[in-house]
C-alpha cells in the first residue's frame, strides 16, 4: 500500500483532547507508515508565503504530553486571516485559493480538521479546496452541541473541570451560609450547565432551553435542605427586562431577596485541565476512525459516536441535519441547534433529586 502523507490541524476554540487526537493519529499512522504533518495556528498556518508546519513524532508530542490541555499545533491568532474574516473582509476568492495552493504545496494525500460547527461546516461549504485530497473532520468542543454525534471531543474535561470547580467553592459556600451563582460556558446550549450541575449536586439548574420562573426559583432557594449551595446558571440564559452577565442577574435577584451569595466564573477553566480517561478514549477512537477511513479512500467525512459506536457520516448528512442552522450573515456558517432536548432524561433525573431546573413538566 502507498505510504502516505497527511495534515492534521485544529481550529476554532481550544479544549481539552485535541492533543491526545493528535497523539493517537501520529502513532496510528506511524504503525502504517505514513507521515504526520501538524499545520500551525488552522487556516492561518497556510496563508503564508510558505505553509507554517511541523513535522510530527512521537519525540516531538510525547505520550506523557498528550494528556494536556490546549493544542500543540495552536488554533489560531485572534483576528487572522479564516473563512469568517475572509468573508468580512471581502477576500473569500484569495483566501480559498491560497489554501488550495498551500496544501499542493504540501502533497498531502489526506487532510484531518479536528474542528466545531463553524469549521466543519465551513469546510463543506468551501469543499473545492480539499478536491486534491481526502478531508476528514473530528469534532470537538466543550459545548456539546454538534448534531449527528452523541459526543465531542473536550465535553467530558470540561464537565469535569466545572464539577471540580463547584467542590471546591461548596466549602466556603457552607463556612458562610452562603450561594454561589456559577456561571457555565456552552453559548446556547445547556449540556455543560446541565451535567456539571447534576455531578456537583447543584441546587438549580438554569438552561437556555427551558424558561424559569425567578420567585420559584427563590422559593426554591428559600425551602433548600441547606443554607448554601451551588445556582448553576449557563451563559446563554436571558432574563426579561435585565442585561449583564447572566450570573450576575441571579445574583442580584437572590441579593434583593435578602438571599446571601457571590458569583464565580471559571471561564476558560473549562476549557483546560488533564484530559479525562473519556475524553482520551473517545480521542482514540476518532484518531483510530479517522485513520480507517484515509485506508479506505472515505473523503468529505466526520467522526461521529452513535450508541457507543463510531463511524463516519459524510459531511453533507451533517450540514443538512435538521439541527444546523444557516447563518445569514456568513455564507456556508451553520450553527446549531443541537440543545438540550426536552426528553434528556437527565433533566427528569435532576427534578427528581430536588433541583430546580425551571418551568419542566
Ligand atoms: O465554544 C466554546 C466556548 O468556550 C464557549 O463555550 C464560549 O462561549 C466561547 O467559546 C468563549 O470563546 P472565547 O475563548 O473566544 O472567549
Amino acid at each position: 500500500m502507498k505510504k502516505k502523507k497527511i495534515g492534521i490541524m485544529t481550529t476554532g476554540g481550544d479544549c481539552s483532547g485535541l492533543n491526545t487526537v493528535i497523539h493517537r493519529v501520529v502513532r496510528g499512522a506511524a504503525l502504517r507508515g505514513w507521515t504526520v504533518v501538524g499545520i500551525l495556528d488552522g487556516t492561518d498556518g497556510l496563508c503564508g508565503d510558505k505553509p507554517r508546519t511541523i513535522v510530527l513524532n512521537e519525540d516531538v508530542l510525547p505520550i506523557e504530553n498528550a494528556k494536556l490541555s490546549g493544542s500543540f499545533l495552536h488554533n489560531g491568532h485572534a483576528g487572522a486571516l479564516n473563512f469568517e474574516t475572509a468573508i468580512e473582509r471581502g477576500r473569500v476568492k484569495q483566501f480559498n485559493a491560497q489554501l488550495r495552493k498551500s496544501l499542493a504545496a504540501l502533497k498531502l494525500d489526506a487532510l484531518i480538521l479536528i474542528g466545531g460547527n463553524g469549521s466543519t461546516s465551513l469546510a463543506w461549504a468551501n469543499r473545492e479546496i480539499y478536491s486534491d485530497l481526502q478531508l476528514i473532520c473530528i469534532p470537538k468542543t466543550i459545548d456539546m452541541d454538534m448534531p449527528v454525534t452523541e459526543r465531542t471531543i473536550g465535553f467530558d474535561t470540561a464537565v469535569q473541570q466545572l464539577t471540580t470547580f463547584c467542590d471546591q467553592l461548596m466549602l466556603t459556600a457552607r463556612s458562610h451560609h452562603r450561594w454561589f451563582v456559577v456561571q457555565a460556558m456552552g453559548r446556547d446550549c445547556g449540556n455543560l450547565a446541565l451535567n456539571a450541575g447534576v455531578a456537583v449536586g447543584a441546587t438549580a439548574i438554569l438552561i437556555p432551553e427551558i424558561k424559569f420562573n425567578t420567585d420559584d426559583l427563590l422559593a426554591h432557594i428559600a425551602n433548600a435542605p441547606t443554607d448554601y449551595g451551588i445556582i448553576m446558571v449557563s451563559e446563554g440564559i436571558t432574563l426579561r427586562g435585565h442585561s449583564g452577565r447572566p450570573a450576575d442577574m441571579i445574583a442580584r435577584k437572590l441579593t434583593t431577596a435578602g438571599i446571601l451569595n457571590r458569583t464565580a466564573f471559571p471561564e476558560h477553566i473549562q476549557r483546560a485541565g488533564d484530559t479525562t480517561a473519556c475524553d482520551r478514549i473517545l480521542a482514540t477512537k476518532f484518531a483510530d476512525c479517522a485513520l480507517n477511513a484515509i485506508e479506505n479512500g472515505e473523503t468529505y467525512v466526520m467522526t461521529a459516536l452513535k450508541c457507543g459506536d463510531v463511524h463516519t457520516v459524510s459531511l453533507s448528512e451533517f450540514v443538512a441535519s435538521g439541527e444546523m442552522v444557516n447563518d445569514p450573515n456568513i455564507p456556508g456558517l451553520c450553527t446549531s441547534n443541537a440543545y438540550v432536548e426536552p426528553d434528556n432524561p437527565l433533566l427528569s433525573i435532576a427534578q427528581d433529586m430536588g433541583i430546580y431546573i425551571g418551568n419542566y413538566k
